[in-house]
């Protein structure tokens, strides 16, 4: 179950994967698993495997998933520790790949630059070391992720231009930077944010974590309790239970979350409160406008946060920024914060489908006028799906559901001979629209170039693991799809 061989010449396959990040490794391990024949390759822009995992350098990196189901389900994450380091998540991705000799596959510094479908095919145009040419496949997959690898976010800070110090984007940290001492200003409060102060409050001088709004932080511990069970049991069982557990208790927590706020916003603050130093209030900096789960929540290993809050080294100013000058940040309430170095980790620029241009049979594409098709396919767009994951649950989890689903559909269609599978809609006036992900984040409302979604299958968006699990299985794979021979 390794696929056919690769050779250098080859320029026709059957599947082709655009990116060796997460979820096209796990692509084409479920591909190969499904059609051992098949001649796929991966198409990787950089010159390394990991996507994000390799992308992002800076300190304390790390998921903020249990890799039980972040990880592979066939490759057992057996580390003690749930969330996993940057480095040891690219060791795990690394090391899965060799094992199942996905790695011959892989063809780096192949940068897509458009696809385009014609006569039952598609033509990928791919940039290789200056040069230009062209593979063709039966089917694509889109392991691009979510996010503009090479632009983060714009914001605007006004006044940055002025700051005489350092200013760092966490997209892109530069090697060797060294903190110790420094008096830093982190501006975001996301999961970035909050990785980054504790881990730079070890050398630095001081760590100011600047946000508009606050967060939910759960402080979660980062060891796994061995059991008596989990001591006599097999590594690969455990890991089932594991993986098993967290999607159960994960799935359920976002439920609970979503059907009782109030009731959830009581047992995390009392969380907070707990870990704050004695007196610390909740407001302003711990108390949120918006209720749990409606954006994605923070997680603290081991409360390694909060630990920070309470050795004084790292502060939090809930503020809006007047000003950047050449020392430090005026902020509208008066106050200033000094600083030697300003870290923006104000978010990620959205990219759906790696922001590929398409066209098929001659039309160029307009994504965002598209309807998705039951969260991994899209409308008129013949034999290609695109790996989406889940916001409340670990991504990979979507793009592992989708992968059943598409092996799914291309099994239907090796038996009943069909070559194509079209997504099509006729009218969409009584769709409801709905959004493709179900978070309000600013990130996600500020995307622009993302494929609508409606509330009803098949014109669906991301669910959840279950519902997509289930749909994987048994539900209607023809309904909302032209097939043809
Ligand atoms: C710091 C950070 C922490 C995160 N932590 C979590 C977490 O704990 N849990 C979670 O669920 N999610 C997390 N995420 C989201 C995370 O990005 C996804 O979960 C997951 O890593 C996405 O994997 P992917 O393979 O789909 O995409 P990516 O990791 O983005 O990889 C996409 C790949 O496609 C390649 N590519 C793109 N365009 C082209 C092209 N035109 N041609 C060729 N190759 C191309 C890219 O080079 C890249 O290698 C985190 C994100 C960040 C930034
Ligand atoms: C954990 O997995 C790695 C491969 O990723 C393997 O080399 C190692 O032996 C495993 N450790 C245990 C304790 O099973
Ligand atoms: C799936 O849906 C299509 C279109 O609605 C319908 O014709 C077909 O019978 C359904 N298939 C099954 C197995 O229910």
């Amino acid at each position: 179950m390794t696929g056919a061989p690769i050779t250098n010449e080859q320029t026709s396959f059957d599947v082709l994967i655009i990116g060796a990040g997460i979820s096209g490794i796990n692509a084409a391990y479920r591909l190969q698993e499904a059609f051992p024949n098949y001649r796929y390759a991966i198409l990787e822009a950089r010159d390394r495997i990991g996507g994000t995992w390799d992308l992002f350098r800076y300190p304390g990196i790390r998921s903020d998933s249990d890799l039980y189901t972040f990880g592979f389900s066939w490759y057992p994450w057996n580390r003690s520790n749930p969330i996993g380091e940057g480095q040891d998540i690219l060791a795990y991705l690394q090391d899965a790949m060799t094992t199942h000799n996905i790695s011959p596959h892989v063809q780096f510094h192949h940068r897509v630059l458009s696809v385009e479908w014609d006569q039952q095919t598609w033509t990928v145009n791919i940039q290789h070391d200056g040069s230009q040419f062209q593979y063709t496949a039966k089917f694509l997959i889109f392991g691009t992720g979510y996010y503009d690898h090479s632009e983060p976010l714009a914001t605007t800070i006004p006044g940055i231009e002025n700051f005489k110090g350092d200013v760092i984007h966490p997209q892109f940290w530069p090697e060797d930077f060294d903190y110790m001492n420094k008096n830093i200003v982190i501006i975001g409060s996301g999961a970035t944010a909050v990785t980054l102060a504790p881990k730079l409050s070890e050398k630095a001088d001081r760590v100011t974590m600047l946000q508009r709004s606050p967060t939910y932080l759960a402080s979660l511990p980062n060891r796994h309790s061995g059991s008596w069970l989990s001591r006599i049991l097999p590594t690969t069982i455990n890991y089932y239970i594991n993986r098993m557990k967290r999607l159960i208790i994960g799935h359920l927590m976002y439920a609970f979350c979503r059907a009782y706020p109030n009731a959830a916003r009581g047992i995390l603050e009392k969380g907070m409160l707990k870990q704050l130093p004695p007196g610390f209030p909740l407001n302003p900096h711990f108390k949120p406008r918006y209720n749990p789960w409606e954006q994605r929540l923070c997680v603290c290993p081991n409360g390694d946060f909060f630990a920070a809050i309470r050795s004084g080294k790292t502060h939090v100013v809930t503020d809006y920024i007047e000003t950047v000058d050449s020392d430090g940040i005026q902020l509208k309430s008066g106050q200033r914060l000094t600083a030697d170095t300003i870290v923006t980790a104000t978010g990620l620029k959205w990219r759906f489908m790696g922001g590929i241009p398409i066209t098929v049979n001659g039309e160029k594409i307009d994504i965002s006028e598209k309807y998705m098709w039951n969260g991994f396919m899209m409308q008129d767009l013949p034999n290609a799906a695109v790996l989406v994951g889940y916001a409340s649950l670990s991504w990979t989890l979507g793009a592992d559901a989708s992968m059943s689903s598409i092996c799914r559909l291309i099994k239907l269609m090796n038996s009943k001979g069909y070559s194509v599978a079209r997504p099509s809609l006729q009218d969409s006036s009584k769709l409801e629209p709905r959004p493709l992900l179900d978070l309000s984040s600013n990130y996600i409302k500020r995307a622009e170039g993302m494929p609508r979604a409606a509330s009803l299958r098949p014109w669906i968006g991301r669910t959840g693991y279950f519902s997509d699990m289930w749909f994987a299985i048994f539900g209607n794979i023809t309904k909302g799809l032209e097939l043809s021979a």
